[in-house]
């Protein structure tokens, strides 16, 4: 697996972009533009981490995540754009790493993808400002396109990239609690999974229309930085997003039983006037969006049921960023 490569070496750390309102499903005429519209929060403290250099002459890509090598086809989309951008044809030796689960829904491709992408950029002597990574990005991995900003990002329907909505700074006191239900890689990839419900669930259009509807009262919430009421548009967001999978033919279910008793905590937790608002994404990981001052308490009530977890606890975090 170890080959030699020239000295000249990158790193890219990105983190993992969180749907508010989600993407679930590809429109026709270019690769993952989103048949819907997306809000989304950049998590600080999950990192990817991205190493890029050129590949020995007359070899092709190598590419290697947590250790281990990666069929090229998944990469190569995104990395034949950027040869292409740069006029250079050269392969490149890729190694990524993650500090979190990977392929378990915890969007890992949407940080993985934008590390590479920013990484392998710089190594071309591209521009690598997140304007002009989203659409490259993009190509890897949807999700990408947002994940090269940190802070808020608005992905509109059909867009070739992501757009910032506010900066880091925005909502200081918001805070993730991801709890990782089970930290096995996902049954079906979302690229599969987004194919098999826009061709077989009858729910798919009004999944579509719907989401278009809600994005206006998302940015609203958001802006006014109103947890209660984004967290209403969020769970319309995923819950309706899982009802369009659910009517699939095979019906796709990433939920797991630990999911479920996640989602009724917070349900519990709401009942008694704590702001703890959950999303789900391709896994059975639970995110909850809450307060800072009732992260304690989150924790707290989850430790009952999930003993033998430490759930982690995000803010929202940077853009892409290189290590020199
Ligand atoms: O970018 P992908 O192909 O991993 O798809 C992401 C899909 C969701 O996480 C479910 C939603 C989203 O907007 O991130």
């Amino acid at each position: 697996m170890k080959r030699e490569s020239s000295m000249q070496e990158i790193t890219a750390v990105a983190s993992p972009s969180l749907a508010l309102l989600k993407y679930w499903g590809k429109q026709d005429g270019g690769i993952n533009l989103p048949a819907t519209p997306s809000i989304a929060v950049t998590l600080g403290g999950l990192e990817s981490r991205a190493r890029v250099a050129f590949a020995p002459d007359g070899t092709g890509d190598l590419i290697v995540l947590n250790g281990r090598e990666q069929p090229p086809h998944h990469f190569a989309p995104m990395l034949n754009e950027l040869r292409q951008l740069a006029r250079d044809d050269r392969g490149f030796v890729i190694e990524s790493s993650n500090n979190f689960p990977t392929a378990a829904g915890l969007a890992s491709s949407s940080s993985g993808f934008a590390a590479v992408a920013g990484a392998v950029a710089r190594l071309l002597g591209l521009p690598t400002e997140p304007e002009q990574l989203s659409p490259i990005a993009r190509i890897g991995s949807g999700s990408a396109a947002r994940a090269v900003f940190g802070g808020f990002t608005l992905w509109p329907a059909g867009a070739s990239c992501a757009t910032p909505l506010h900066p880091v700074d925005f909502w200081p006191e918001l805070r993730v609690v991801v709890v990782t239900v089970s930290a096995g890689a996902k049954s079906i990839s979302s690229r599969a999974a987004m194919e098999a419900t826009r061709r077989s669930s009858p729910y798919y259009e009004a999944w579509v229309r719907d989401a278009a509807a809600l994005l206006e009262d998302g940015i609203e919430a958001l802006a006014s930085r109103d947890l209660e009421k984004l967290g209403v548009i969020m769970r319309r967001s995923y819950m309706r997003m899982f009802g369009s999978m659910l009517a699939a033919d095979d019906p796709i279910l990433y939920w797991r039983a630990g999911s479920l008793n996640a989602l009724l905590l917070c349900e519990e937790l709401r009942g008694r006037g704590i702001q703890a608002w959950e999303t789900m994404d391709a896994g059975p990981q639970v995110k909850i969006l809450t307060e800072e001052s009732s992260v304690e308490l989150v924790l707290e009530e989850l430790h009952a049921y999930f003993p033998e977890k430490t759930p982690l606890v995000a803010a929202p975090g940077p853009g892409l960023r290189f290590v020199e």
